[in-house]
Order: C-alpha cells, then structure tokens, then sequence
C-alpha cells in the first residue's frame, strides 16, 4: 500500500513538473475538448465542390484575403512595390573548418539611410558542383548564435526592458551567446548534407515588443493604408522572408526553385504565412508553430486565441481581437493555412511535451491538407491517427510527434534532410560526391 502511494506520489510530482513548464489557463484535458467541424477548403462559398487545380487557384485568393483580414493584415503598397539593393559585405570566405562559405549581405529594408537594415547570413558547402539548395530562416537571437563561428558579424538584438511595462531596447550583441543556438540550426550537418543555410535575425525586420524605444521596424517604415487590415509583425517577418530570397535569387551559386523555408514557433506561423504568400518558397519545414500557425483555433485545447491577443496584439491584424472567445467562429484556421502551400513539399513537426501549440491540431492540419494535394496527384500524409512518437510519415506532406518539449531539435533535423532528399534528390548523389568536411 505505502509502495503504492509512494509510486502514485511520484507519478503526481512527475505529472505536475511537467505541467509547470505549460502556461497555465489553457485546457489540457482532451475529453473537455468540444466538438468541433473543420474548414472545408475545397467548398466554395456557395456550397460546391472543388475538384480541378483551376477552381482550386481560384480559391485561393479568397483565403488570403480572410487571413489578411483576421489574422495577419495586409501588406502596405510601399512595402509591397519596394525593390531591395543588397550590399555584400563578405562573399564567400572560408568558414567552419573548411566546411562551409559563408557569405553576409546587408539589406536595407526602405530607400532611406536610417530605415530598417536586415543582415543575412548564408553558409553554403565548401564543396558544391552546380547549385545548391538552400535553407532559409529566421533566428530569434541574433546571426552570430547559429554556429560558433567567429567571422559572423555580431549586430545588435533586442532585450526586454529591464522591469515589467518598461520598453524593449537594442543592445549590442553579447559576444558570450555566439553558438548558444547551434543546436536549434545543427548547421554544420545542414551543410554535410549538402544544404545551403540562410538566416537573418527577425528583429532586425520588426521588434518583438508591444512597446520598444526609438522608431524601428518595417511596420513603422510602411505604415498600413487607412481602411486596409493592419499589418501585424507576424506577416512584417514573413515579409521579411520574402526580401529575403529576394537576395538568394541574385547569388549564382543558390539554386532558385530550391529554396526551402524552416521557421519554430511564432517564427514557424511567419513562415507558415510566407509561404502561403510567396510561390518562390519551394518547400516548407513548420516546427511546432502552433496557433496561428499549423494547429487549429477550432480546437480548445492549448493556447488559444485570447492567449495569443493578451500577450502578442502587434502579431496580428486589428480584427483579430474580435475572435476571442469565438476561436470556433473564425473563419480561417490552420489547416487552410497549409492548404495553402499546396502543392510544395511540407513538413510538420510537433513535438510530445509541447501541449502549449497542441500537436494533435498540429497533425489534424497536416492530415486534412491531403485532399488538396490529392488534387495535384500529390501524397497526403494518408494515415487517420497521429503516427507514433519519433516514428516520422514522409510523403509530399509529412509529419511527426518527435519526444520533447518545445525545441528545434537534431532529430527534427535530421527527418527535414531525409524529406528535402526524398522530395528534391539528395545534393550530394546529385553532385556524384561528398562535400567532405569533418564528420
Ligand atoms: C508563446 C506564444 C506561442 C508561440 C511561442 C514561441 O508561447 O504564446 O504562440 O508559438 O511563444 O514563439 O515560442
């Protein structure tokens, strides 16, 4: 008896230990989830069906005009007709022990000297035959945490104000974090597998802060059109994506129909709208981007829609405020959020302890996503129940619920590799060698 209060003890301090990683106010129990009925992306609005690609690119424009409106807001016509003029700082230089080149550019967000400067970082295998393709995200902490690697150019980031209500600034990056976050971008066995890695430091697009000093950011650069769905800082990032690849398509050794895109977190839902946006993106690797990203509004499990607009207003499109507490009356969700990215490889990835995005949303988006790339003679991820821990199900669509909290792990890279070969052609069978470096 005493043995087995002992083991129930345990398994409470076990349970709450791992609660008390969880915000809390959310529902986590599943059998208090209420039912619910999904978006039916291939209904039209009168009720029809939609059985051919063509009505399908038909209805796509209406979906983008509701996630503008609810979600995301509209880009402003500046923002929109403004051609970048990258300045290459460092073109190729030897870098990781003769892994990798690595390349920085400095792009500047508007024509004027003092608007927003965006600084990408791209490493591509020191050994390529012919174009290589490339990786491309944001980082949450600075360029010069990707790798430790001394050449990348320190930029300053932003730091919370020191006590609650005070707002964000922009120090000088702390020479003492570069490399913390290498493990999140594993990009030396990125670039062995014969992958080009892009990123940029998505502060340098639009701070994170309800309130920061100074005047910074695209959205105060590109103020939004009066009577248009205001410009939320998630699709300021995803913006930034795009003037991203902007650059890549200019650098000869990039290959432009293979840039994929990879986003965690709030990055993953700015990466989730990006490529709903821009055709260019090739292929799309969705880590854990939870609500508002690939998980569902419609089921009350996990953040929810208050959550988001209490602590992150500026993410989203003023009318988004208007759906709290109606997540089930929101007339866009996540699964039409990757309806969109069809017909391009996407991978979705949850991860077991990350109740907080819900992976079971997670994997309902990706399921439900299948019958639109049915339409494109394209691979649904065919299966009714989520997959097992760690045990990935790859085809055009893919998925899997990795062990852990919520992370960007070497595991999740590992399955992103596999996916990128199985869907382009491994780069390095293509090139008939290996890219050498050290194992
Ligand atoms: C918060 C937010 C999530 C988001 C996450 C992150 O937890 O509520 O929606 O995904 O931050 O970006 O790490």
């Amino acid at each position: 008896m005493a043995g087995k209060l002992s083991l129930m003890l345990g398994v409470a301090a076990f349970l709450l230990a791992q609660n008390a990683s969880l915000p809390s106010g959310a529902n986590y129990d599943e059998t208090k989830v209420a039912p619910y009925v999904l978006l039916d992306p291939l209904k039209t609005t009168n009720g029809g069906e939609i059985t051919t690609v063509r009505a399908w690119e038909q209805a796509r424009g209406r979906w983008i005009s509701l996630f503008e409106e609810n979600v995301f807001g509209t880009v402003p016509p500046g923002a929109r007709s403004f051609r970048i003029h990258p300045r290459v700082t460092e073109s190729d230089a030897p870098a990781l022990d003769g892994l990798a080149l690595r390349t920085q550019v400095e792009i500047p967000l508007t024509t004027t000297p003092i608007g927003p400067l965006m600084h990408l970082l791209l490493y591509l295998p020191a050994k390529h035959a012919g174009k290589v393709p490339v990786i491309l995200g944001l980082n949450f902490a600075g360029n010069a945490t990707v790798a430790s690697d001394p050449g990348i150019r320190p930029t300053d980031v932003w730091t919370p104000g020191a006590k609650r209500g005070e707002p964000a600034r922009l120090v000088p990056f702390d020479e003492s974090k570069r490399g913390s976050q290498s493990s999140e971008w594993q990009v030396e066995r990125v670039l062995r597998a014969g992958y080009g890695v892009a990123t940029v430091y998505y502060g340098d697009i639009e701070p994170d802060a309800k309130t920061f000093e100074g005047t910074h950011g695209v959205r105060a650069a590109y103020p939004s059109t009066p009577g248009q769905p205001t410009w939320g800082a998630l699709s300021a990032w995803a913006w930034g994506l795009s003037r991203a690849t902007d650059y890549l398509l200019t650098n000869r050794h990039v290959n432009s129909k293979e840039i994929a895109i990879t986003g965690h977190s709030r990055l993953g839902k700015a990466t989730d709208w990006a490529a709903a946006t821009d055709p260019r993106f090739a292929a799309v690797l969705s880590t854990e981007s939870g609500k508002g990203g690939q998980s569902l509004y419609r089921r009350n499990f996990g953040e929810n829609i208050a959550h988001l607009q209490h602590s992150f207003p500026y993410w989203f499109t003023a009318k988004f405020a208007d759906w709290v507490g109606h997540d089930d009356m929101i007339p866009v969700d996540g699964n039409v959020l990757l309806a969109l990215i069809a017909p391009r490889p996407l991978y979705v990835a949850s991860a077991q302890d990350d109740l907080y995005s819900d992976p079971e949303g997670e994997f309902e988006s990706a399921r439900d996503v299948g019958s639109i790339y049915a339409l494109f003679g394209k691979h649904g991820l065919g299966i009714d129940r989520r997959p097992p821990v760690n045990e990935p199900v790859m085809h055009d669509v893919a998925y899997h619920i990795r062990s852990g909290k919520h992370d960007v792990t070497a595991f999740d890279w590992e399955q992103y590799l596999k996916f990128m070969d199985q869907e382009f052609g491994s780069p390095l069978a293509r090139a008939g060698s290996s890219t050498g470096g050290t194992p």
